[in-house]
């Protein structure tokens, strides 16, 4: 049995075997997810709370899903109309949280460390669903999860992560998670989409799409951040399409088993055409179902390690 899982910050805080201990829970998990099996009791009485302070659909959703499926109530928080756009700190929302008896908060935030803030202030479970340019960690483990389900291994696998590195809070827990696990990563990106201290990540850095394709098992595209851009990173949306997208003539180049992944929202045209996402080797509706599978493993984790909140006020 790994250590106890108290918080989900970022990927470096997880030990492989806690890693492969999700994994293995979130296995099991997919029937239910995929609603092949009823709901399960698992977190009956324990109170989830999704504190969505950026704009995020899919991934409240997937969250409110997956703790319904394991019988937790939801609450959710959203940032439109709450006190935080008043001037509450978030410190000060967690006390209110806290004090209403939630069990775990599952936040999503445009500030970098805010989750790990709050995990210092907090007694609660934090489970980070995504904060600026720094950490998703749940995306990670929900590619691990689509990856192992086509091939055994991701030691020595190659995974090609293609476009906006930068702003992508993705690409850093992906990297972190597919190190981990033993795979290669090669970065492809425009120069000014890089970020300045990759040098330090472990990585293969390249600018030339075309000669990575052959020998890439795993095509990882990011979505190109337009909302956490305040400059011009590329001359216009089309020359990145053309330059840096994957369409049907890009994904003749990669190999016969090779998988094609995205995080989802894709901008269509713009990093994927719809061609290379109907090509047979897109994993990208998988992705989003083995989501909810993760997240009930990870809430399941998080929960099963932490007392039941007292109401305090
Ligand atoms: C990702 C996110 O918000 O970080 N999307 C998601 O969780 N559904 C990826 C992205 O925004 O590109």
């Amino acid at each position: 049995m790994s250590a106890p899982l108290t918080d989900l910050i970022a990927i470096r805080d997880l030990s492989r075997e806690q890693v492969d201990g999700i994994l293995s829970d979130a296995r099991e998990m997919l029937p239910i997810a995929r609603r092949e099996r009823a709901s399960v009791p698992t977190l009956r009485g324990r109170i989830v709370c999704n504190l969505f302070l950026e704009d995020s659909t899919r991934t409240r959703l997937s969250f409110d899903l997956a703790a319904k499926r394991l019988s937790a109530d939801v609450v959710n928080f959203t940032a439109s109309g709450t006190s935080v756009n008043k001037g509450e700190s978030l410190l000060d929302t967690a006390q209110t949280l806290m004090a209403l008896g939630v069990d775990l908060v599952v936040l999503r935030t445009s500030s970098a460390g805010a989750p790990v803030q709050l995990a210092r202030e907090v007694e609660i479970p934090v489970l980070n669903a995504g904060d600026g340019w720094h950490q998703h960690p749940t995306q990670a483990l929900l590619d691990a999860l689509t990856m192992l389900q086509h091939r055994d291994t991701l030691e020595g696998a190659r995974v090609t992560i293609v476009g906006d590195v930068l702003h992508s809070r993705v690409a850093r827990s992906e990297v972190e998670l597919m190190r981990l696990l033993g795979a290669h990563v090669t970065l492809v990106a425009p120069p000014t989409l890089l970020p300045p201290d990759v040098s330090s990540w472990g990585v293969t850095v390249t600018s030339d799409i075309d000669a990575v394709l052959p020998d890439t098992d795993v095509l990882y595209v990011l979505r190109v951040q337009r909302e956490r851009m305040h400059r011009a990173f590329f001359p216009s949306i089309r020359e990145y399409a053309q330059v840096w997208g994957i369409d049907a003539a890009r994904m003749r180049r990669l190999p016969a088993d090779a998988l094609l992944m995205h995080p989802g929202p894709v901008n269509r045209g713009v990093e994927l055409t719809s061609g290379a996402m109907e090509d047979p080797r897109s994993v990208i509706t998988e992705q989003v179902t083995n989501g909810i599978a993760v997240r009930m493993a990870c809430l399941y984790r998080l929960l099963s390690a932490a007392p039941r909140t007292e109401v305090t006020s």
